[in-house]
C-alpha cells in the first residue's frame, strides 16, 4: 500500500522551490507541502541557535500536518539541524549539501568555487566535506545574495557575482558549486558571466533522488494518482504565494536547460 500522506519540504524562503521542482519531476504522483520561512529569512547570516529555533517550529508544523517525510531544501538549515532532527524524529528526513563530491570527481586540476551562506561554510558539516573532497576548493561566502534572489533582483545579483568572481582567473576554475538553494535561480545569470569551460553544479537532483530512494526502500512512494504542491509561507501570503507559483514555473524552465549540469 502506498503512503498517501504529504511530503514536507522547507527552506528559509523561495530557494528550495528549485529542489521541489526536481522532486515533482522525479516523483510526479506525490503530494508536497512547501513551507518558506520568509518571515525569518535569511538564515545564513543569523546565529546557529536562532536557525535551530526556526527549524524546530517548522518541524512541529510539518508533524501537525501529518507528513510522511521531510526534505530540508536549504543547505544552511541542513548543516544546522539535520542531525538533531534525525535523532529526534522517526520519519525520513532528507537534507541537502553543497555538491562538492561531484565537483571533485570532475575536477581536472583547476579550482572549484563553492558559493554558500557564511553559516554553511563555517559549520562542521561543510568542514568535513572539505576534508574529503576539498582539494582545489575555495569557499566563497555570499552574504546578501539570497536576499537578491528573494527580491528577484537578478541584474543586481549579476553585479554581485561579477564582483565576487573578480579575484579569480576563471580560465583556471573547473566548477562553481551552488551551495545555497537560492542560487539555482541565478543559473541564467551565471551562464552569461562564466566561460563555457566552467561547470555549474547544484545538489537538487541528488537530493530528489535520495528522497525517492528512501521512500521506495520503505514502501512509502505514491506511484499512481495526481500529484500536487501546496505552498505555505510565514511571510505575507498575498505577496509570497503568487511569487512561489511564479518561481516554480521558473525553476522548471531552469531545470530543463541545466539538466546536463545538475548532477550529484
Ligand atoms: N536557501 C538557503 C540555503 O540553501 C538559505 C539562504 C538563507 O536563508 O540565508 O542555504
Amino acid at each position: 500500500m502506498a503512503d498517501e500522506r504529504l511530503i514536507g519540504v522547507f527552506d528559509s524562503g523561495v530557494g528550495g522551490i528549485g529542489t521541489l521542482a526536481e522532486m515533482t519531476r522525479l516523483m510526479p504522483h506525490e503530494r508536497f507541502l512547501f513551507y518558506g520561512d520568509t518571515a525569518h529569512a535569511p538564515y545564513g547570516t543569523k546565529s546557529r541557535d536562532e536557525v535551530l529555533g526556526y527549524v524546530r517550529e517548522i518541524m512541529a508544523h510539518m508533524l501537525a500536518r501529518d507528513v510522511k517525510a521531510v526534505a530540508i531544501a536549504c543547505n544552511t538549515a541542513t548543516s544546522v539541524a539535520a542531525a538533531e532532527l534525525r535523532a529526534a524524529y522517526d520519519l525520513p528526513i532528507i537534507g541537502i549539501e553543497p555538491a562538492l563530491k561531484p565537483a571533485h570527481e570532475m575536477r581536472h586540476g583547476g579550482s572549484i568555487l563553492v558559493l554558500a551562506t557564511p553559516m554553511t561554510l563555517r559549520l562542521d558539516k561543510f568542514q568535513r566535506l572539505m576534508g574529503q573532497y576539498g582539494e582545489g576548493a575555495v569557499p566563497l561566502p555570499c552574504p546578501g545574495l539570497m536576499e537578491l534572489v528573494e527580491r528577484e533582483a537578478f541584474e543586481q545579483a549579476k553585479r554581485y557575482l561579477i564582483e565576487h568572481f573578480s579575484p579569480y582567473d576563471m580560465s583556471r576554475v573547473d566548477a562553481v558549486v551552488l551551495g545555497c538553494t537560492h542560487y539555482v535561480f541565478l543559473r541564467p545569470v551565471l551562464a552569461e558571466i562564466l566561460p563555457d569551460t566552467v561547470r555549474v553544479l547544484d545538489g537538487n537532483l541528488g537530493t530528489a533522488r535520495q528522497l525517492r530512494r528512501v521512500l521506495e526502500s520503505r514502501g512509502m512512494l505514491r506511484e499512481a494518482g495526481e500529484g500536487s504542491v501546496t505552498f505555505e509561507t510565514s511571510g505575507d501570503p498575498e505577496t509570497v504565494l503568487p511569487q512561489m507559483n511564479r518561481l516554480m514555473r521558473r525553476a522548471r524552465e531552469i531545470m530543463e536547460y541545466a539538466e546536463s549540469n545538475m548532477t550529484k
